[in-house]
């Protein structure tokens, strides 16, 4: 036997026990006739304490060790001289009478300590040392337990987990697919799949009526703090369901997990059509830790000779609460904000709320003070405020611009707590959004996705009106999860395909077995996805999902450790029939 206890559970109650434990070398102190060597393991960190007067052989052979070295030892568990309030186990130390170098280690290219001094590149190549950090593994043992506890409330709920093969076709979930040469079937190639998302509607056709899977997807898209080209959906199909048992159902799995994991009584999700989100926050997935709601200015602001605000097709402001102390430079940094490349908004107008009630504003030669309070009634201001505008000659275009300057005055004053969480259900989104770079309406969430059944008729007449019956779960301005009531019926199905720009044959081609299966008898069926990650990293109050990720890939896609993509040998192109048209070695 090893050890015969673990690093993090010895106390003062174990004193004068003879114990043995394993580990490794967190930090070694030596301090005269005394040396004492922190030994980490998954569990915690036990002090262990050598005294030459004692034991001179092992005080020596301790003080050869080197951090993270491997170490079996034997000793008696003794009450500390200074106590550590600040470890578990600090109020006890063991003096160590048997010492076994178990593996020597060269030292680490960075600390593993909290508070490292290795950079992100060098930790991502020695990841399974990083792992050895105590806040990255707490982030994993969290993820395992909200992975199991999704089991438990899903198996209670009747559910079955259902694999489904990594090897398939192109999944429509619209971003690129990672593809895979066939050595069989030479030229062809399997497709990664983005999501479960048609096996799912095939095992609601064969009857299993109740599924979920905790799955790997895949897609090639640019890299963001919240997207991996890999990453871990919660995947759920159900069957004989209308929206209402979906939404009732996941609610009751987010209530388990914020209950056991995180000990909060979730209150009823509030629900947001999307219309709303997009006029109130100019976003799909509004952060509703604070209100600081769009106010639409068209009918106060529009006439007065300010040219910009006269030919805007929107006008909308925020009022920010009791920052009306905001100086020039700070507003200033704020225009500049908005005015980057990646918001693109052409400017800002600004108007603060006086001690008096007055409003002082960027554009006070166009507007009257009583055209300010207008405004300010309006947009509900109070002395001390600051009310922020922008315009632009495309509504959708300016609101999220505004959405943008919204969550930084929310960071900037401190709003966006990740102690606190606000989770709300998004629903009736559109069936269709207009790509410009497609010219064409494409499914804003996939093509299987239902239209609600009143705007059926608007097919034919006003696609683009059309809502579907689609929802998202948005927790702190993160969507953690999304998913639709399916198309069950063939003919439908086949309708949405034309719409997106489908012939009958193309859609044949790439979804023929699913509106074949259709055929045998469907049930009418919906369900959702929880982006795993996403949620492991709410609860974690972690700034990207890659930190609850054991093995994640850097913002190229690359994992850095493994070396992965690399170029394979010419051999296994020649088997595959490949030609690389220009070799990088
Ligand atoms: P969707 O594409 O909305 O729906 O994905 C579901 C959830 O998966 C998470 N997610 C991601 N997480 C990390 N990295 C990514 N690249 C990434 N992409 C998505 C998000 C998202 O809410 N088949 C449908 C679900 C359904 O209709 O049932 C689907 O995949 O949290």
């Amino acid at each position: 036997m090893y050890r015969n206890t673990t690093c993090g559970e010895l106390r003062i109650s174990d004193v004068n026990k003879t114990v043995t434990l394993a580990g490794w070398v967190q930090r070694i102190r030596k301090m005269g006739g005394m040396t004492f060597i922190d030994l980490r393991d998954r569990y915690g960190i036990t002090q262990l304490a050598f005294n030459q007067e004692v034991n001179k052989d092992v005080f020596d052979k301790a003080n050869s060790l080197g951090r993270e070295y491997v170490l079996q030892v034997t000793g008696i568990v003794a009450e500390r001289y200074s106590k550590n309030a600040n470890m578990p186990t600090g109020d006890i130390e063991i003096n160590v009478t048997e010492l076994n170098v178990l593996n020597e280690a060269v030292t680490p290219p960075f600390t593993i300590e909290e508070d490292t001094d290795g950079g992100d590149d060098i930790r991502m190549k020695y990841r399974y040392l990083d792992l050895r950090r105590e806040c990255v593994r707490r982030n994993l043992e969290l993820r395992h337990k909200m992975a199991f506890e999704v089991r438990r409330y899903l198996d209670e709920q009747g559910f079955l987990e259902v694999e489904t093969p990594v090897l398939v076709n192109s999944t429509p979930e619209g971003a690129r697919d990672f593809v895979v040469p066939s050595r069989m079937n030479p030229g062809q190639f399997y497709a990664l799949p983005q999501s479960p998302q048609i096996l799912k509607q095939l095992l609601m056709v064969a009857g299993f009526d109740r599924y979920f899977q905790i799955v790997k997807c895949f897609r090639d898209e640019d890299l963001r703090a919240d997207r991996q080209p890999e990453f871990t959906q919660i995947d759920c199909e159900m069957s004989f369901v209308e929206q209402e048992d979906i939404l009732n159902m996941f609610e009751g799995m987010s209530r388990h997990l914020f209950k056991v994991i995180k000990g909060i009584d979730l209150p009823k999700l509030p629900r947001m059509t999307w219309a709303d989100a997009m006029k109130y926050y100019g976003s799909d997935k509004p952060d509703t830790r604070f209100e600081m709601r769009f106010v639409e200015l068209m009918d106060i602001l529009k006439g007065y000779g300010f040219s910009v605000f006269d030919n805007a097709a929107y006008i909308g402001g925020i009022c920010a609460k009791g920052a009306a102390v905001y100086t020039r430079k700070q507003i200033d940094a704020l225009t500049d904000f908005v005015k980057k490349p990646q918001i693109g908004a052409k400017g800002m107008v600004y108007a603060r709320v006086e001690a008096d009630g007055s409003v002082k504003s960027s554009v006070d030669k166009f507007y009257t003070q009583e055209v300010l309070q207008k405004m300010k009634e309006a947009m509900q201001a109070e002395a001390g405020d600051l009310i922020l505008i922008l315009s632009g000659d495309d509504a959708m275009k300016t609101r999220k611009q505004l959405c943008e300057l919204r969550l930084e005055m929310g960071n900037q004053l401190g709003l966006r707590d990740k102690n606190k969480y606000s989770c709300l259900w998004v629903i009736d989104f559109p069936m269709y959004e207009w790509s410009d770079e497609e010219q064409r309406l494409m499914a804003m969430h996939h093509p299987f996705t239902s239209p609600k059944p009143e705007d059926i008729p608007l097919l034919d007449t006003d696609p683009a009106s059309v809502r579907a019956n689609a929802y998202d779960m948005v927790i702190n301005g993160v969507e953690v999860g999304g998913g639709s009531i399916r198309i069950h019926d063939a003919k439908l199905q086949q309708k949405v395909f034309e719409i997106l720009g489908f012939t009958p044959e193309q859609a044949q081609r790439k979804f023929g077995f699913l509106m074949n299966a259709f055929k045998y008898g469907a049930p009418p069926h919906g369900g959702l996805a929880y982006g795993l990650d996403r949620f492991v990293s709410l609860f974690a109050g972690l700034d990207s999902i890659r930190d609850c990720i054991a093995f994640p890939k850097n913002n190229q896609g690359r994992d850095v450790m493994l070396g992965a993509p690399g170029v394979i040998d010419q051999e296994q192109l020649d088997e595959l029939q490949l030609n690389i048209r220009e070799r990088v070695e």
